[in-house]
């Protein structure tokens, strides 16, 4: 079996990958490998904060480990928020204010499309190798579904007519960006 810590403290985001994953993975998170620590991510590119979190991860534990970074770029918004989703409304990290920003940004613009990205750094016996994954589609005018996290309640994938909040797990995981990175990543570790 594949044991991989995941770099992040985010719930969703191991919830998101365990469950694409098989028997043959052991993802291990932070916490469960006993550390206890936010990783900032300082850097203006998806590429630079998911390096850091990996070898950070791998630098404390010397394990084969992963992180990675995600940002919605908007286009009416030249690619706001980007690399700074999280924080689009302020530190707080607030999922709900980040929408709201998000929404009133985008009154009375006619192109509402936008991506998410993913960028995911893999360390292997301390070489690293980086995937990504991008999804294309819009931005709703109202919240709609309640699962999933961040701005999943206004992004409506192209192929469907749901937001990703109104979508199992698995159905979400086969349009999104961090589904198509982890395929690739899985596909890298399997031709080994
Ligand atoms: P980070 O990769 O943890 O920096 O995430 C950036 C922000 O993008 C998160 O706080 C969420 O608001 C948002 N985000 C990342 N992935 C997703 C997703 O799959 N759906 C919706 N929002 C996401």
């Amino acid at each position: 079996m594949q044991k991989l810590i995941f770099a992040t403290n985010n719930q969703h985001k191991v919830t998101e990958i365990r469950s694409m994953l098989g028997d043959g993975f052991d993802i291990v998170t932070m916490q469960e490998a006993g550390i206890d620590t936010d990783i900032a991510e300082p850097y203006n590119t998806l590429e630079e904060n998911a390096r850091t979190k990996s070898e950070t991860i791998y630098k404390m534990t010397g394990t084969d480990c992963f992180g990675e970074d995600t940002g919605l770029e908007v286009y009416a918004l030249k690619g706001e928020p980007g690399v700074k989703s999280a924080r689009y409304a302020g530190d707080g990290r607030n999922f709900a204010a980040n929408i709201d920003k998000l929404l009133h940004n985008l009154e009375g613009k006619a192109d509402r499309s936008a991506r998410f990205r993913t960028v995911i750094s893999l360390i292997i016996n301390g070489k690293e190798q980086q995937f990504e994954g991008i999804c294309t589609g819009k931005i709703i005018e109202e919240h709609r579904g309640t699962d999933g996290f961040g701005y999943d309640p206004v992004f409506v994938p192209d192929g469907d007519t749901r937001t990703f909040a109104e979508m199992s797990l698995h159905e979400k995981n086969v349009f999104s960006h961090r589904g198509k990175a982890m395929k690739k990543l899985i596909s890298f570790l399997s031709d080994k």
